[in-house]
């Protein structure tokens, strides 16, 4: 591989300028060298192979017309339907999806952020919106925008009477658009029942099982706060963004799909299912909860206790019950957890449905293809819901090596996995590294070591000192005390117990007395060096994540001229860990 290459120790993402934007942006593979093509302006080679210029000709065509689409839907988005609800006066539907808009507590800055729209009653405006802006009427007719009538000569048009939501894709194009009912229109006795909701058909251009709705509004907050949540309708998502609950998106009327998933937890690693809490909302959520599993994926649910939707959930009480669902979300537990539980407590005292249940929590189990996650739930089962182990079936061998019968009372699963996942923002306490009880070691016996210390020191990057050599945050802070303190080091040599004795934790006090027990440190010297190799290069890669989240602020802001120089500093810094990967990390280290 010859791309340029990054590490981001901050996220211990690795990959090049294409997986750095892939996240950015939250995009595939594919979006994301069409997105870095278009913004460099850089033509795009095909799939490898070598293009007969037949085909080369029809792919041009191809992504022309496409291109020609985008910018049809985005010119009847905004000049059209979206103008249409700011300041039309030609249908009495406008001036309804306004006030129908308000009654659903809809802002004027909430409209225009998610450029709602509406179209009217006549059956062929925006046709001949579109006819006098000489715009391509084959492209409108073959993206959905408009059809072609079987009974007269013309066309007309897609959407009518009903509120326009755009379908906004993450680098900002509008693939298609969701349209709502209006309630009068609703009312009307008519020969058949409209859908409420109406969606583009598909195309090149719009496909719904890869479409989230809210994404490109919701990419920032997920991104940072590491989590998304997912609801059912379009007004929920937009109503939680007026709230303030930035990471929410729905997909389009259909089940979450794996490609969702996977652009969810390319953004951030945790995922809230909050579904509505009818029949249909709950049967979804396990469904979804079923494919996370076959993905090897935990997602989460919230206690929602409500019978609302969240949009109507919101409006009841803006500013309490927006407490209340913010505290919620943090609360989030994973969902297998939450639905054994269910079934669980549905269950008790019912030899028949247990032994139901049973098979269900048997058979979700084995679909979840995390061996730790799925062991740690395997022996809950035994202990907890008193399941014999021959029942088990496949399951079983994840009981082997672990003394059943003795165990510890259960954790509670569901706090269990709270505690290995802390909601972001909290301070992650993951065991110590082997990097760094090795590290450690040494460090004990510093004064043996000192010079190779200090030579670290010196070609780390200049913000970082010392004990940033340590990845964890608790072995940092140690070293630091020890550091500062005149007389630390040799109190640690004559009276060890004075500096860890309730100062740390137990783990961290037990490697740091195994080192000090040793009278020869595990390994040698080559093997501090190489430790410290590898501290050193963290150091410039945390240097090089520091970059690229100001590459991100940039970027978000539009300051291309900063973000160039940023992208500069930032390939130059990937080069120079590269050769420090290639000369020093072997990667064993790990
Ligand atoms: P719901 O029927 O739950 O609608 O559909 P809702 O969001 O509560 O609608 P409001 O609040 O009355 O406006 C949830 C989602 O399912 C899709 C839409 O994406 C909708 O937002 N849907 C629903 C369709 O695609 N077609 C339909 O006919 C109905
Ligand atoms: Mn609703």
């Amino acid at each position: 591989m010859n791309r340029e290459f990054y590490y981001c120790f901050g996220c211990k993402e690795t990959g090049d300028l294409i997986k750095f934007v892939m996240q950015l942006h939250g995009l595939s593979f594919e979006e994301a060298c069409e997105d870095l093509a278009e913004k460099a302006k850089i033509p795009l080679p095909d799939g490898g192979e070598a293009l007969s210029s037949e085909e080369e000709r029809a792919l041009r065509i191809k992504r022309d017309r496409v291109q020609k689409a985008v910018r049809l839907n985005y010119f009847s988005s905004l000049q059209y339907y979206h103008e249409n609800l700011l300041r039309g006066v030609g249908s009495p539907l406008f001036v309804e999806a306004r006030e129908y808009l308000k009654k659903r507590g809809i802002s004027q800055g909430t409209i225009e952020k998610f450029q709602i729209g509406v179209a009217g009653a006549q059956a062929d405006g925006l046709v001949q919106y579109l006819t006098r802006a000489r715009a391509p009427l084959d492209i409108a007719r073959d993206f959905g925008l408009i059809r072609a009538s079987q009974k007269t000569q013309g066309d007309y048009d897609f959407f009518r009477e009903r509120l326009l939501f755009p379908l906004i894709d993450p680098r900002g194009r509008i693939l298609g658009f969701g349209g709502r009912i209006l309630p009068s229109v609703e009312k009307k006795p008519s020969e058949f029942k409209l859908p409420k909701y109406l969606n583009s058909a598909e195309s090149e251009l719009f496909q719904k099982s890869r479409f989230l709705f809210g994404l490109t509004q919701a990419k920032r907050a997920i991104r940072e706060e590491e989590v998304s949540i997912v609801v059912e309708g379009y007004f929920d998502v937009i109503a939680l963004h007026q709230a303030g609950v930035e990471n929410a998106v729905a997909p389009c009327g259909t089940a979450l799909t794996e490609d969702h998933l996977r652009t969810l937890t390319r953004l951030g690693p945790r995922v809230i299912v909050f579904f509505d809490q009818d029949e249909a909302g709950i049967q979804a959520t396990v469904k979804s909860m079923e494919l996370g599993l076959r993905m090897g994926q935990l997602l989460y649910g919230i206690s929602f206790a409500s019978k609302l939707d969240p949009d109507e959930f919101l409006l009841e009480n803006p500013e309490e019950h927006l407490k209340q669902l913010r505290q919620w979300i943090r609360e989030a537990t994973p969902l297998l957890d939450r639905e054994l539980d269910r079934l669980f407590r549905e269950s008790e005292g019912q030899v028949e449905s247990r032994s139901a249940a049973v098979k269900q929590a048997v058979q979700w189990l084995s679909q979840y293809t995390d061996p730790v996650g799925r062991a740690i739930r395997v022996s809950d089962l035994v202990k907890r819901w008193e399941v014999p182990p021959a029942a088990l079936g496949v399951l079983a061998k994840d009981l082997e090596g672990r003394s059943v019968g003795t165990a510890r009372r259960p954790v509670p699963v569901a706090q269990a996995e709270v505690r290995r996942a802390p909601p972001p923002g909290a301070k992650k306490r993951a065991p110590l590294t082997p990097y760094d009880r090795q590290l450690l070691q040494y460090f004990v016996k510093v004064q043996d070591f000192s010079a190779y210390f200090l030579e670290a020191r010196r070609q780390m990057h200049e913000k970082d000192s010392l004990p940033e050599l340590f990845d964890d945050t608790e072995v940092q802070n140690w070293v630091r005390t020890i550091l500062e303190d005149p007389a630390g080091l040799e109190r640690l040599k004559q009276a060890p117990e004075t500096w860890v004795q309730g100062r740390v934790s137990l783990e961290l006090q037990s490697v740091i007395m195994e080192g000090l027990l040793q009278d020869r440190v595990s390994g040698d010297e080559a093997q501090l060096r190489a430790l410290l190799r590898r501290g050193v290069y963290k150091s410039w890669a945390r240097f090089s994540h520091r970059i690229r989240e100001e590459m991100m602020r940039v970027e978000q802001a539009q300051d291309m001229e900063k973000f160039k120089e940023l992208s500069q500093q930032f390939l130059d810094l990937q080069r120079k860990l590269k050769e420090f990967e290639e000369s020093y990390v072997s990667g064993k280290n790990d």
